[in-house]
């Protein structure tokens, strides 16, 4: 249990034993040290409801309140909250099992199969800054399940189907006579303008291009192993990108929408079976009164075109039939565009309906906002055209670099380059996670490479700091035991203390940022205990304790920004 669900516990039996058993207690951190570690608000309402006087109830709660062991100071402030401040050897020995645990006490009662759907490129194209907040937020995600002990899969949903693949088969098929693929196809950005140029240009093209669709779906061997190769060197590039990235997802990872092409049919007919469908125009479609245009009519959920061919929406169904057969999730997480909103509701919606998922299974659309220029418009390169993320990752090593070198003229350039590598992508990453995943982010080389305030770099630097004390300490006792005698030692135990619930948070809102302000208070309050508290120069059982809590501090920074994707560094 973590410290926020004890109190809570012990707050709703007090409310129990006061015969208000249903209340909620509302427990939160405290705000200010001035309110103690943890307030329970949950007084005014029932105060409110029972139209009691809420100081009087609160001192009644209070009365109930067992928090023996626990806290060292119950109050009541202001109109009827009451502040719990924990006791210094109860938060001590919270800190230690926590540290005695492989999972730093963040572990699940119940391992959940979660299912993250993430990155999802397009393969017709180089991977664009577009993904790069799906790849980065859904890794995140995908580690912090992970490192809670529940069973994660991932399913990179790469777009590797679809008409479009008729004209770049074809035309790889042209180029290939007088050149090899990988050469070829070295920039897909680039394949993909001149194929689309031919293709509008040349009618004797664009017809063979639609005969290649058509054979492609029929499974012709040939135009099937220009789509494999095509489909092959794509993924290399993602891979390369990934592994810049430090992303966890291999081709193992990769079920695309080519993977559920055999289901297509079945899927529409099921719906038929079911009653769900009717035809519109020539098409195979799901109305849903669900959701209701201006004019209040139902939302069409096209499955198949009047020309037979199915879509991303019909592929989306398939996935979330397999994702609940095959794979047995207990929850789906989509981290996609916010823009496709829209479409996962109806998605979720027909699957539903159509009994394709159990009833139980939790499918959410993990949404983020768009990633911003500093001219506050969608972000592109100087002449408008898409970044490409390959060069916005190497832009990141080579500034964080010059930082590096300014900061550390002395080191030898190869340590510098690993530094900067580290540095760069630890940044883009963090500046991306820091945020609330919903808004809009502005992207700011200057800000996301500060030393100061809520980045990376700020992070990294104080492990480092740390890395040092135990290179200047000698031997340390790693089992010392933990003595919160000054308040700056306390502040930063509770932080420790409060890994667990934090983690909790990041899964049920599935909210990564909550994660990252969460270590930035961890480095400041290690910051103050370090002004406040001397380390190296106490003694004895004070020193111990002291290297015991900065050891604690170096261990969840480094597992709290590795659940990020983010590596820490010895020296910088
Ligand atoms: N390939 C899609 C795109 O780039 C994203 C796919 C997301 N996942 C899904 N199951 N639809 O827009």
């Amino acid at each position: 249990m973590t410290l926020l669900q004890l109190i809570a516990q012990r707050a709703s039996a007090a409310f129990a034993a006061i015969g208000v058993p249903d209340a909620n207690p509302a427990v939160q951190p405290a705000s200010k040290p001035e309110f103690g570690d943890y307030q329970i608000n949950g007084v005014m309402a029932v105060a409110k409801a029972q139209k009691a006087n809420p100081r009087e109830l609160a001192t009644r709660v209070l009365e109930h309140l067992d928090l023996r062991g626990i806290a060292s100071k119950l109050d009541i402030a202001g109109p009827g909250f009451i502040n719990v401040t924990l006791a210094d050897e109860f938060l001590a020995q919270r800190v230690i099992a926590g540290q005695q645990d492989l999972r730093l006490g963040a572990g699940v009662a119940h391992a959940a199969t979660v299912v993250v759907d993430l990155s999802s490129p397009n393969l017709a194209k180089e991977m664009h800054v577009g993904h790069l907040r799906s790849t980065i937020i859904g890794d995140a995600l995908a580690r912090v399940f992970e490192f809670m002990g529940n069973k994660v899969i991932r399913q990179n949903h790469v777009g590797d189907w679809g008409t479009q693949f008729g004209m770049l088969t074809a035309y790889l098929f042209e180029q290939e006579t007088s050149k090899p693929a990988e050469i070829a196809l070295h920039d897909l950005e680039t394949f993909y303008r001149e194929a689309k140029t031919r293709f509008d240009e040349d009618p004797a093209f664009a017809d063979t291009a639609r005969d290649y669709v058509v054979r492609l779906q029929a499974g012709d061997t040939r135009v099937l192993a220009l789509w494999e190769r095509f489909r092959e060197i794509s993924l290399a590039h993602c891979n390369a990108v990934y592994k810049q990235l430090g992303v966890k997802l291999t081709d193992d990872d990769v079920m695309g929408e080519s993977a559920y092409n055999d289901d297509l049919a079945q899927v529409v007919t099921d719906l038929r079976t079911k009653g769900l469908l009717t035809e519109s125009q020539g098409a195979q479609v799901v109305f849903l009164d669900e959701f209701r245009n201006k004019e209040g009519e139902p939302a069409a959920y096209i499955v198949q075109k009047n020309d037979g061919g199915y879509l991303y929406s019909t592929t989306d169904l398939a996935a979330a039939r397999y994702r609940d057969h095959v794979l047995h999730a207990d929850r789906v997480l989509y981290v996609v565009d916010a823009r496709q909103g829209l479409h996962f509701q109806q998605v979720f919606t027909v699957a539903r309906k159509a009994g394709f998922v159990r009833d139980d299974i939790v499918l959410e659309h993990v949404p983020f906002g768009t990633m911003m220029g500093k001219d506050n418009k969608p972000f592109k390169t100087r002449s408008g055209g898409t970044v490409k993320l390959v060069e916005l990752l190497e832009e990141a090593e080579s500034r964080a670099f010059d930082l590096v070198t300014s900061k550390n003229p002395d080191l030898a350039e190869a340590t510098r380059r690993q530094i900067a590598r580290t540095v760069g992508i630890g940044a883009v990453k963090y500046a991306d996670l820091a945020k609330h995943r919903t808004s809009d982010y502005v992207f700011d080389w200057e800000s996301m490479l500060s030393f100061e305030g809520n980045t990376a770099p700020y992070l990294q630097y104080a492990y480092t700091r740390i890395a040092s004390i135990f290179r200047q300490a000698g031997t340390v006792d790693a089992n010392a035991e933990l003595h919160l005698a000054e308040p700056a030692e306390h502040a930063l135990a509770l932080a420790l203390a409060q890994f667990p619930e934090l983690l909790q948070q990041v899964a049920a809102e599935t909210a990564p940022h909550f994660l990252c302000a969460y270590l930035y208070q961890l480095a400041t309050r290690f910051s103050r205990f370090y002004d406040a508290c001397p380390v190296l120069k106490s003694e004895g059982a004070t020193r111990a304790s002291r290297l015991r809590l900065c050891a604690a501090t170096a261990r969840t920074l480094s597992t709290g920004l590795g659940l990020l994707g983010i590596d820490v560094l010895e020296e910088m």
